[in-house]
């Protein structure tokens, strides 16, 4: 079943902010971002820019009427700064007006006097100098010191790995307006609405209550809306209390670009040490996370970097520790994978690194170490229904390995000018939000007395179909046509306390939320037709439309079914609510199950290279994945295909540059390269790998949304493959993104 959005979407239908129909009088605004990266302010003086005709109010720290803090997990980031100035682009002031174009006139006549500091941009530097947003952390197993000592083989290396812009094709934005009561209702593009609505009521200084988000899609998230929607709701929101009118907000994609946080950088530096027959004996890792000028959620990103650390291999012993650095970037956020992939990077390049000095193949190495069922994970979870080797051994019996690579021999051998590189990519990614609370989620279904079906959940659609699926669920449980069944917004008066949808959790929990929901309205269903067919429920149930008793088709159906429940007073509506059971996890010592199940898969891939230009092609990317038991391929397969291509683009083109002074250079679509595509893979083939799927995973379907972000990462090993060939002297390294400027250095670096 295809996306129910996308019909909408292709017509031009579908609502996103900026095509809600505004109300009279309403206003616009723009914002004011810092001119440094680190400075003080000196003198803003608005009174020349507040007299253009149009413009209504220009507000800034001192207007807010609650609090001016808008930190999640840490108090330490100002809506609108005060004196310093952290970051380039930070938010000093708001201007609103009738119009944008006025709005974005008056911010050049408004008169910003700074003093530059000196800023760090480097995680290394900043951790030389003791900037740490937060206490470091330490996940280990085993006994890394005397684990050495066994080790025929040590290698150490340095691992690097860069930014990415989310590039959602919507960008942040919010439209606000007053209520009754002194209440505010705010339309935003958020992944968070339950966080919006709690910031927004921080800085309006309301109780939770007096607050309503309303969420229809967003025209992407990534990451990037699951918390730092927050700031831009929360300045419509305040101009529109404090005038009583109507506000919106919508970024420009420069003003996005530059002040919205990416995805953490990290530098590291690896030890890994391996026996004779090539069994990993010992990881040790230190991570330096590029956390920028707030800590945003860059803990919980550490962790995930910390879970995700060993990826999917089996090692005794290993230590690592990730430091969360702060500098003066935007502060960097949630993006697909969460930390994982930064992870996975690092024990990838090193287990690459063996393969390259010990000359053996890298997915020699990677298939000695695959986790087995019961081995345990550096953070205490046991491995269950572990299915890394399953999916390696279904992708080489599939496509013979060995024939792949025979064919990148073959063309090496009769090419001079081109060179192709050939690499495996194996992931495993645990689901569950690694805070346990978050892993909770709410639907309310209403059935109406016609037999149609509406449902609210906490879920917000993005584009990852999870509509569609909640949908699904519902025909499902009540066997009903899907075309009776409607998603109606997220919204928090309606759904309240959410977790972001995040995670790659959305459809689970949301999902199972919606399941409960609805079997406990079937169950009253089925009592009423139990009494209609004056028998016992236990002989009832309702297929395709109908009721069935015991076994035969009877002649009620759905509608009429639904009508007599409805005259005989039953409860039509359902509040369900579901918590993912099992999971915990103790902080104090680091260790406990704090993953429902794993995701598991395999990519091999092929790339071409231009050893002349140093740009590339990916030939092909062959998969096998583990969904489970997908209640929709067509969604999971698009998933599939754009996380890949996500991946790749952060391995390869997407090169986010600052200066030294925490300036963005990338700072458009002229200078930051995304995938387009000519950068996809000419073929990319996914194949599910056959399993029941677990009973956490809604319907036994598994979560798909992060996971094959990771698989990109083989392009990165695919090209330096393919370097090799040509450059027989060039020692590798692991400096991510491996752009065509960096390719073509590495191929003539002698
Ligand atoms: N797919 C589309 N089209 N747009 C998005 O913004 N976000 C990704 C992924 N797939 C995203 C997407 C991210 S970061 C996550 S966490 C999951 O979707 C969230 O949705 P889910 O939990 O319903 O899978
Ligand atoms: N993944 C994504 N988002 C999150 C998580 C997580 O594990 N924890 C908090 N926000
Ligand atoms: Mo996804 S990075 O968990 O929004």
């Amino acid at each position: 079943m295809k996306n129910t959005d996308s019909t909408g979407h292709v017509k031009g239908q579908s609502i996103y902010i900026d095509d809600i129909p505004v109300k009279k009088g309403t206003l616009y605004a723009a914002i004011l971002g810092s001119p440094v990266g680190h400075g003080k302010i000196q003198r803003l003086d608005i009174s020349r820019a507040e007299a253009i005709d149009g413009v209504e109010k220009i507000f800034a720290y001192k207007d807010i009427p609650g609090e001016n803090q808008i930190g999640g997990i840490v108090e330490d980031e100002p809506l609108f700064a005060e004196k310093e100035l952290h970051f380039y682009g930070q938010p000093i002031a708001l201007v609103v007006a009738t119009s944008e174009p006025i709005a974005r006139k008056a911010l050049k006549e408004i008169v910003l006097e700074t003093n530059e500091l000196e800023a760090i941009t480097d995680p290394r530097e900043a951790c030389e100098k003791k900037e740490f947003l937060i206490p470091p952390r330490t996940f280990k197993i085993g006994n890394i010191k005397e684990a050495w000592k066994s080790c025929e083989y040590i290698f150490e290396g340095r691992v690097d790995s860069g930014a990415q812009e989310h590039l959602y094709i919507e960008t942040q934005g919010s439209y606000s307006y007053p209520m009754e009561n002194g209440s505010v209702k705010i339309h935003s593009s958020t992944q968070g609405p339950t966080a919006v609505q709690k910031t927004a009521a921080k800085v309006l200084g309301f109780p939770m209550h007096k607050v309503e988000v309303d969420v229809t899609r967003l025209g992407g998230g990534f990451g990037g809306k699951e918390d730092q929607a927050s700031a831009y709701a929360c300045m419509s929101a305040v101009a529109a209390h404090l005038l009583q009118k109507p506000v919106k907000l919508v970024l420009h994609r420069l003003d996005d670009i530059k002040m919205t946080g990416k995805r953490h950088p990290y530098s590291s530096d690896f030890k890994i040490g391996l026996s004779k027959d090539l069994k990993i004996l010992a990881y040790q890792a230190k991570l330096y996370q590029n956390g920028g000028a707030a800590t945003d959620l860059s803990p919980a990103i550490m962790e995930r970097t910390l879970f995700h650390s060993t990826n999917c291999y089996f090692v005794p012993n290993t230590e690592v520790t990730v430091f969360s650095t702060k500098t003066n970037l935007p502060p960097n956020t949630a993006f697909r994978g969460f930390g994982a992939p930064q992870g996975a990077f690092v024990i990838e390049a090193a287990i690459s690194k063996a393969a390259n000095e010990l000359n053996v193949p890298k997915n020699l190495i990677q298939c000695k170490n695959f986790l087995k069922e019961k081995d345990e994970f550096q953070y205490g979870q046991i491995a269950e229904n572990v299915n890394i080797s399953k999916c390696f051994d279904s992708l080489d019996k599939k496509y013979q390995i060995e024939k792949l690579e025979k064919e990148v021999l073959e063309f090496n051998k009769n090419n001079s000018g081109y060179k192709k590189g050939f690499s495996i990519m194996p992931v495993c990614f645990g689901i569950s939000f690694t805070k346990t609370p978050m892993n909770q989620a709410r639907a309310l279904v209403h059935i109406y007395q016609d037999g149609s079906v509406g449902i609210s959940t906490g879920a917000i659609e993005m584009g990852q179909g999870v509509n569609t699926k909640m949908a699904q669920v519902a025909a499902k449980v009540f066997s009903i046509n899907i075309s009776r069944i409607k998603l109606e917004s997220t919204n928090t008066t309606r759904v309240a306390n959410t977790s972001p949808t995040a995670a790659s959790s959305g459809a689970d929990l949301n999902g199972n939320a919606t399941r409960i929901a609805c079997e406990a309205l079937l169950k009253r269903l089925t009592q009423t037709a139990a009494q209609m067919l004056n028998t016992k429920p236990e002989n009832i149930s309702i297929n395709d439309e109908a009721v069935i008793c015991n076994g035969k088709r009877t002649e009620i159906k759905w509608e009429k079914l639904v009508e007599t429940a409805f005259l005989d007073r039953v409860c039509l509506t359902e509040n369900g609510h579901y918590a993912t059971p099992l999971i915990h996890f103790d902080k104090a010592k680091e260790k406990g199950h704090p993953f429902a199940y794993h995701v598991y898969g395999v990519a091999a891939t092929t790339i071409t290279l231009d050893c002349l230009r140093g740009t590339y092609e990916v030939d092909k990317v062959l998969i096998i994945h583990d969904f489970g038991n997908s209640i929709n391929p067509v969604i999971d397969q698009g998933q599939i295909e754009g996380a890949l291509v996500q991946g790749i683009g952060w391995m390869t083109l997407e090169e986010v540059v600052f200066d030294k002074k925490g300036k963005l250079l990338s700072n458009s679509l002229s200078t930051y390269k995304v995938p387009d595509i000519y950068a996809a893979p000419k073929v990319i083939e996914c194949t599910p790998l056959e399993t029941e799927g677990p009973e956490l995973a809604v319907l036994k379907s598994k979560a798909v949304g992060e996971p094959p972000f990771l698989y990109g990462i083989g392009v990165f090993f695919a090209i330096q493959n393919a370097i090799k060939e040509f450059n027989k002297e060039y020692k590798p390294d692991y400096d991510a993104p491996l752009t065509p400027e960096k390719v073509l250095l590495r191929l003539y670096d002698k």
